[in-house]
């Protein structure tokens, strides 16, 4: 198989139409055989209950191409599961796990000329979406559903590439108490996509959201999860209820706790306390792990002791390490690493 003429090493993270998409449809009751498709669109009723009533959710993961060069997904079983629950909580119906992992697997085969050659740096996103494609004017779920999983090469999120990046405590909340903070649901972006567009018109990367209820505790950023190292080199994992249960962190953690011989202590951190903190950075499938060199506050700037020019030295390994378990360098721990091709 000859691979796209592409400059990997240059990709950033945007939509590219690549070969196939793989889709299957819920009616009457029961999720259709599904399969390959060419066509990128969609031809959808103005009714579809996802445009008036934000039916919908949605998941992100990535194929690499390994040092001996097969191409893998990194636990995609882990993205079937969430996306099930995000399911459960819109009152979609889910979308068997067997059938996702088929899904991925077979779309990723099939363009497996677009996923970049190892040691570029890039990786295949994939995104699946499920939403109420059916027609519906009531507020009430959808009489039929959509399922549908797409892929593209993507380089870096942050422009900043590797490099620390500045970010801003928001004053606006991401998610409510008791809210759909923990699913990964469309409209959780369409809450965030203002105060993301005012963070970057006064020159932050992204905002860091606090607990919505009080206002006291971090969260997570608009698309990432948020971990710290304190002065004693421990691993602080921010704790709440509305907060993504990401992938990527808990992989981190497993890979600080048992690969790193890092202390991990799972908590809810007070924003007055990060002034405290070496190290900071953001995690999550499109993000991997971007250092934070600063973090804007009401009550002033914190500036992390790592600097803004490199990695802290816990971030750096904790990054390393799970790059080369994504890329089958070391040995991953079991059911991580699915071969596709
Ligand atoms: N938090 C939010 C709000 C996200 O959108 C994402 C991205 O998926 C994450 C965290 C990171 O999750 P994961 O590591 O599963 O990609
Ligand atoms: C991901 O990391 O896969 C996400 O969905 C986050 C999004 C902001 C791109």
């Amino acid at each position: 198989m000859e691979k796209k003429n592409i400059d990997w090493s240059k990709l950033g993270f945007a939509y590219t139409k690549t070969d196939y998409r793989w889709q299957s449809t819920w009616d009457n009751g029961e999720w259709s055989e599904g399969g390959l498709l060419e066509d990128p669109e969609f031809h959808l009723l103005e009714s579809a209950c996802v445009f008036h009533y934000s039916q919908s959710c949605f998941e992100g993961l990535k194929a690499y191409t390994t040092e001996d060069g097969r191409i893998v997904t990194f636990r995609p079983d882990q993205n079937g599961l969430r996306m099930i629950d995000s399911a459960k909580r819109l009152e979609i119906p889910p979308f068997p796990l067997e059938k996702f992992l088929q899904s991925i697997d077979e779309v990723v085969r099939a363009n497996a000329a677009w996923v970049p050659p190892y040691g570029t740096g890039a990786s295949l996103y994939i995104r699946p979406v499920l939403f109420g494609s059916g027609p519906q004017i009531g507020v009430a779920p959808a009489p039929s559903y959509t399922y549908r999983v797409f892929v593209m090469p993507v380089g870096s999120y942050f422009k900043e590439g590797p490099k620390p990046i500045r970010i801003c405590v928001s004053d606006y909340d991401r998610a409510a108490p008791h809210g759909t903070g923990a699913i990964k649901a469309g409209l959780n972006y369409a809450m965030s996509l203002f105060p993301t567009q005012e963070a970057h018109r006064n020159g932050y990367a992204e905002n860091m959201y606090l607990d919505p209820q009080t206002r006291t505790y971090v969260e997570e950023t608009g698309g990432a999860n948020i971990l710290f190292v304190d002065a004693d080199n421990n691993l602080i994992v921010p704790k709440s209820q509305s907060i993504l249960p990401s992938v990527t962190r808990r992989s981190l953690v497993y890979v600080g706790q048992h690969y790193l011989g890092l202390n991990v202590i799972e908590r809810q951190v007070r924003l007055d306390e990060v002034k405290n903190f070496k190290e900071c950075c953001l995690c999550g499938t499109a993000a991997v792990l971007a250092p934070v060199g600063l973090i804007h506050t009401h009550e002033g700037d914190i500036a992390l002791p790592s600097g803004m020019d490199q990695m802290g030295e816990i971030c750096g390994k904790l990054r390393q390490t799970l790059t080369d378990i994504q890329a089958c360098k070391i040995e991953a721990p079991e059911g991580w690493i699915r071969t596709i091709c």
